[in-house]
């Protein structure tokens, strides 16, 4: 059985089908109705394959394959504060638990133990894709994509900006320097993945309170240059809103500081997006620019609900992030059902409309967060040439005495939707039986 997203809300359910991957991780054939026997003799002859070169992965009855999860959101040198946040909001949280941390980083034994962590426990939970922010050193920023590409996690790498408004021991020198060490990082990723095969970089000005007026500039104008996607953070929390009003009085709103930088267009992902108003919301939809969904983090650092349904109306592509560790989890399962909840808040606000249901978010796990970072004809389901980004989802059958298959009872009357609603609320890691990115094994579960 293969489920994937349709449409924002519709799951398909592809049963009894095969799915078959070449030697570079493409999708080369999908046939349903079909049997190993019937793969054998109409799918391997097609293909030029002969049955002793192919390596065979059965779904047993109650397994499942899903699309990888994408996390649009996460920073990588924050995985050691996951779930420390006490009371703080935004901008107590950076200066308290964020930049200390983030700031360590630049040791590169710690940097290398904190991102092997980080890699290894996302992969487990489904994660194939990220959009990492890494730290302001090059060095372990550098690090950070080596060990994606060793691990085989598709990643875009954020060299972190920041020439403002950040303490004396993590800070950009100037401007200057931190576009040239953005180049470096660029330089670096250029020479071990040159086709961006899986590792990219993106160019990450932290968020305007944190960038000068001209490093801001200079990213625009690089980005102008390289084409890269861009990543920072918008509209989170209120004092943020009123400090950037008050640092770039002469635009006209936070959206417009990125916009009249030449940061805002297709291929910018913004997180948050908690507080935009009605213009900021149109410019965006009109740059085609992206929105990352972080629930989990919008709740923890009590940064407010987003307004997802309005943005989705708007037409505005979002995907889901952890934002670790604003966001206190790497998962996206839990992004996604922090996304149900947060939805349903809104709801009680007055809005019934709002209410997301199991199909929107598992769809902004998978096929938006691929619209999001720019993949959606390469990743986010099950397509003839597409790759093989997926996880193999197990859920404990309470007839069978299978090892521990974690916190889900599927007592076998359950429809397929209803099963799919137990996995996404009680499921977890211990679920995420095996991944694989471009083909590659990358996680497996050790039963
Ligand atoms: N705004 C600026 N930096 C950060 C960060 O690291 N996390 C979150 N959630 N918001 C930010
Ligand atoms: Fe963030």
């Amino acid at each position: 059985t293969f489920i994937h997203s349709n449409s924002l809300d519709e799951l398909s359910y592809l049963h009894k089908t095969a799915v078959c991957v070449d030697e570079k991780g493409v999708i080369v054939a999908l046939e349903t109705d079909c049997d190993q026997t019937k793969a054998e003799e109409t799918l391997y002859p097609q293909l030029g394959w002969s049955r002793g070169d192919v390596t065979v992965r059965t779904a047993k009855h109650g397994q499942f394959f899903f699309p990888g999860f994408i996390d649009t959101h996460i920073h990588a040198s924050q995985y050691p504060n996951a779930g420390i946040f006490g009371k703080s909001t935004l901008l107590d949280w950076l200066n308290t638990y964020t930049f200390p941390m983030e700031s360590s980083l630049a040791s590169l034994p710690k940097a290398r133990k904190v991102y092997t962590r980080c890699i290894q426990r996302t992969l487990s939970h489904g994660t194939t894709t990220a959009s990492y922010y890494a730290t302001i050193s090059v060095p372990s920023t550098n690090l950070l994509a080596d060990l994606c590409l060793s691990f085989g996690q598709r990643a875009f790498i954020g060299r972190c900006c920041m020439d403002n408004m950040s303490p004396d021991f993590y800070r950009d020198v100037s401007a200057t320097t931190a576009l040239a060490d953005t180049r470096a990082t660029i330089a670096h990723i250029a020479a071990i993945d040159p086709t961006n095969a899986l590792v990219t970089p993106i160019l990450t000005p932290r968020f305007a309170p944190s960038c000068t007026s001209e490093l801001m500039h200079g990213l625009g104008a690089l980005q102008k240059e390289t084409g890269l996607p861009v990543q920072t953070h918008i509209s989170e929390n209120k004092n943020e809103i009123a400090l950037v009003k008050s640092m770039f009085p002469e635009h006209a709103s936070y959206a417009h500081v990125y916009d009249d930088h030449g940061l805002l267009g297709p291929k910018t992902i913004l997180a948050h997006a908690v507080h935009l108003s009605e213009e900021e919301v149109e410019l965006i939809k009109k740059r085609e620019s992206k929105i990352s969904h972080c629930p989990a983090s919008n709740s923890a650092i009590t940064s407010g609900t987003a307004k997802v349904r309005k943005l989705l109306e708007k037409g505005i592509e979002i995907g889901l992030g952890t934002d670790v560790s604003g966001g206190y989890s790497p998962s996206i399962l839990e992004a996604a059902r922090q996304a149900l909840l947060v939805s349903r808040h809104v709801a009680m606000e007055g809005d019934d409309n709002s209410k997301l249901s199991i199909e929107e978010v598992l769809y902004l796990s998978t096929r938006g967060g691929a619209q999001v970072v720019g993949l959606e004809k390469k990743i986010g389901g099950f397509e003839v040439g597409m790759e093989w980004d997926a996880q193999l989802i197990g859920l404990g059958q309470v007839e069978s005495d299978e090892a521990d298959l974690g916190p889900v009872d599927i007592f076998g009357w359950e429809s397929w939707p209803e099963t799919i609603a137990k996995w996404v609320f009680n499921g977890d890691d211990r679920n995420t039986l095996a991944v694989w990115v471009k083909g590659r094994l990358v996680h497996e579960r050790k039963l």
